[in-house]
């Protein structure tokens, strides 16, 4: 473990203790969100110590240009940027006609954090002695409504503890604020209108390029021992970009004084007039009320939680491991809107640009399958349908012809927004994924309607671009897949990467058998397609060409499927083997010697005998896993979860352990030493499949639910809910048992290591 600042809890992730070093890594961790906007958990008060300042709104992002010494042909016109978004939570705060600031107190006790993810609200509370003497003791509540997902609150107290004290509360919103990897500190936003009354204030500001508007707003109401004092400001300050309020008052020594602050964001992507929606967003707000909105948050959540908590008796640390990563993805990504979707660093950081990666059809959506209504996993589905066109597009920009289409690696609207040539022009696996997740899709809702209806075209898409980017040896008298780079980003431009050739194998495969059900059984959805992707035999018998001669490098000498070509050529030194002082080795190697290691970043021919489990025997698994995991580093934050699940599967219930809790504690205990720079949220979606997949076993063959229970010795119980098919499946393994028990109107098959059981509605099963 490397840190231990988190103590261990249940419900909630408690820091105590202030520590100027860890401010940045306590933002990430502390994060809240709420599907519509997040924010890292930065203090409301002037901080001048180190800090990372953000806040994001789903779906508002910016196009920095790209910016290479030399371009190729194909490159992506832009990076897109997660877009540091105005701030509203800003609160500056004189006690005594000194500016009250964590960095330059003289003493700070008693400090604690608390992300309670049960109700969904995070608390700061502490006491701090000013230069000037004051004591003051300090509570802060802040949360995101999950009802009202406009808006946040802040209820921040203060109570003076040796004197009586003059408080000045200056809240503020300010649009003038930066990203961290903007280039030259260039600004993302420009000032439109700024706009107030005498407790509620608006700053409007559009995006460069991108012309997304946003209005930021602020309501505040000043109480003293919890009584409203119906102040209003006194001061008001502007700038193009800030605006400014200040509230003073007397506050007797042991007397409470507190500012409610109600503050968020309306975007022109939901309202014509966002100034007008912040206007009733304010006033929705204040006629619930502060607590009773606590108290929905407290109920939303509830009903979350009711679907997709995971409990783990015995092991606190892995139970708030699997919490945090259910909270962290619920705060992320509620499927509300199919124009969103789930970024790797969701609201807690810049990091990645764009939200859509190969991460949400590979990793996330068997979560948001299982753990809400099956319209939402549709929903992401249905993303990359729409951006089909621009696939096609996307193909059609590196020679691609005939509607073949290539997804991007990285995106917000269907475009490709990465720019480092070895990933936009060779990670090409994630076309697969994105197929995949369609097959996936079926096998578990069993609604098959998405396929005639939109996921077809998606994958004749897609089966054309494989075929067309094989190319045909006459040496060896198969197709070849050149030049890629697989998930494993360690070596690039490699050839016949096993996992991509594989899958595209698979994509065109599964693509001819969909083509095939279709014409039987939904003629006039084939008539529609046929005609409008203009597919005919002849063209379909050269993919299959390409699939039923794909090359796959094999070595007979290890039995094992190749990563590459040339994987066996390289220094092949077990990770074990290397100085625990190079570790790890994304920040201590440099590129070129990375490139040239056998080092593996993250499951690769593994992800492919993840998918395609049940193409290969558990033997083959076996020698597999034992092969590559020894050079594997796990440096992805998608790599455990995989290998824990295999680890599982094999009996390696040691292993399966570890890379469990190296998978749901990733950020908590920052094992890649990156969590400052924020939380890796589509990796959490891998720790619930690390549970549910690995330890439960489960799987879904011919439209039933199969398990393997097993428990890790260190655990008394776990138990998760299934949402299958519209009826829940709660499941609770113990060390002799497991049981069984359904909400939903029909009994239930399901097979437990291979037999049958029935289980009745609202009755318990135990096998
Ligand atoms: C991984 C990719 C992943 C990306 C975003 C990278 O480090 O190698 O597979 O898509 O992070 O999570």
């Amino acid at each position: 473990m490397n840190q231990d600042y988190i103590k261990p809890d249940n419900w909630s992730i408690i820091e105590e203790g202030f520590d100027a070093e860890r401010v940045k890594s306590s933002e990430s961790l502390f994060s809240i969100g709420n599907g519509a906007m997040g924010q890292r958990a930065n203090f409301e008060e002037t901080y001048t110590g180190e800090t990372f300042q953000g806040s994001y709104i789903a779906g508002i992002y910016y196009p920095d240009k790209t910016k290479v010494g030399w371009w190729k042909n194909g490159y992506p016109e832009y990076f897109a940027k997660v877009l540091n978004a105005p701030n509203w939570i800003g609160i500056d705060i004189e006690i005594n006609g000194e500016t009250f600031d964590l960095d330059k107190c003289t003493s700070v006790k008693n400090f604690r954090r608390e992300l309670n993810m049960k109700e969904g609200w995070y608390n700061r509370s502490f006491e701090a002695t000013l230069q000037n003497g004051t004591d003051v003791s300090i509570n802060v509540r802040r949360f995101l409504s999950l009802n009202l997902d406009e808006a946040g609150f802040i209820d921040y107290k203060i109570t003076p503890l040796n004197k009586d004290a003059k408080i000045v509360y200056k809240p503020y919103i300010d649009a003038g604020v930066s990203n961290l990897d903007a280039n030259w500190e260039e600004k993302f936003w420009e000032p439109l209108e700024i706009k107030h009354n005498e407790n509620e204030a608006f700053v409007t500001a559009r995006t460069f390029k991108t012309h997304f508007n946003v209005t930021t707003f602020m309501q505040n109401s000043i109480f003293s021992n919890g009584k409203n004092l119906n102040l209003t400001t006194e001061k008001v300050e502007k700038s193009n970009d800030k605006i400014q309020f200040e509230y003073a008052i007397n506050v007797a020594q042991n007397e409470l004084s507190s500012i409610q602050k109600i503050g968020g964001y309306t975007v022109s992507l939901n309202h014509d007039n966002t100034l007008a929606a912040a206007e009733n967003v304010i006033k929705e707000a204040l006629s619930r009320g502060y607590d009773a909105l606590l108290n929905e948050q407290i109920e939303a959540w509830a009903k979350i939680w009711e679907m997709s908590d995971i409990t783990i008796d015995g092991d606190v640390e892995a139970q708030q491991g699997i919490r945090f990563n259910i909270f962290q993805l619920n705060q992320t990504y509620l499927g509300k809107d199919s124009r969103l979707n789930i970024g790797p660093k969701g609201f807690t950081g810049e990091k990645y640009g764009g939200s859509t990666y190969w991460d949400t059809e590979a990793y996330c959506i068997p979560f948001y399958m299982a753990t809400k209504d099956q319209q939402v996993a549709r929903n992401l589905l249905t993303y990359r349908y729409n951006q089909l066109d621009k696939a096609i597009e996307n193909a059609g920009k590196l020679g691609f012809t005939n509607g073949a289409a290539l997804y991007p690696m990285v995106t917000m609207n269907g475009e490709e927004c990465h720019n480092e040539w070895e990933i936009t022009f060779e990670e090409i696996h994630r076309n697969g994924a994105i197929a995949f997740a369609i097959f996936n899709y079926f096998r578990f809702t069993g609604d098959y309607s998405y396929i005639p209806e939109k996921g077809l075209e998606v994958l004749i898409a897609i089966a054309r671009f494989w075929h067309q980017r094989a190319t045909y040896s006459t040496h060896k008298n198969q197709f070849m897949i050149l030049g890629v780079t697989g998930p494993n980003e360690y070596e690039n431009n490699v050839n016949n990467n096993f996992y991509t050739n594989y899958l595209a194998k698979w994509c065109i495969d599964y693509a001819v058998e969909q083509i095939e059900k279709v014409k039987s059984e939904y003629a006039s959805d084939y008539d529609r397609i046929m005609s409008k992707v203009n597919l005919d035999d002849n063209e379909i018998s050269k993919w299959k060409k390409v699939s039923d001669s794909m090359y796959l490098p094999f070595s007979e000498e290890h039995d094992v499927y190749l990563q590459q070509d040339g994987f066996l050529d390289k220094d092949l030194i077990k990770v074990s083997d290397l100085d625990k002082s190079q570790r790890p080795i994304n920040q201590k190697w440099s590129w070129d010697r990375i490139l040239r290691s056998p080092y593996i970043k993250q499951a690769d021919v593994l992800q492919g005998f993840y998918f395609f489990e049940d193409h290969f025997s558990t033997e083959q698994l076996e020698k597999h896993f034992d092969f590559y995991e020894p050079f594997t580093v796990h440096e992805s934050s998608l790599s455990p979860c995989v290998h824990s699940i295999q680890a599982a599967v094999l009996g390696k219930m040691d292993m399966a352990y570890t890379f469990y809790l190296r998978t749901s504690r990733l950020d908590l205990d920052d094992y890649n030493k990156e969590v400052e720079e924020g939380c890796h949220i589509t990796s959490m979606a891998g720790t619930w499949m690390s549970i549910v997949e690995g330890f439960g076993g489960m799987r879904v063959k011919d439209d039933a639910l199969h398990f393997t229970p097993r428990i890790p010795e260190q655990w008394e119980a776990y138990s998760f809910k299934i949402n299958f098919r519209n009826q829940i499946l709660k499941v609770c393994v113990e060390a002799n048992e497991t049981k069984f028990s359904l909400e939903g109107g029909n009994e239930l098959q399901v097979f437990v290591n291979g037999v049958a059981i029935t289980v009745e509605p609202n009755s318990l099963v135990t096998v």
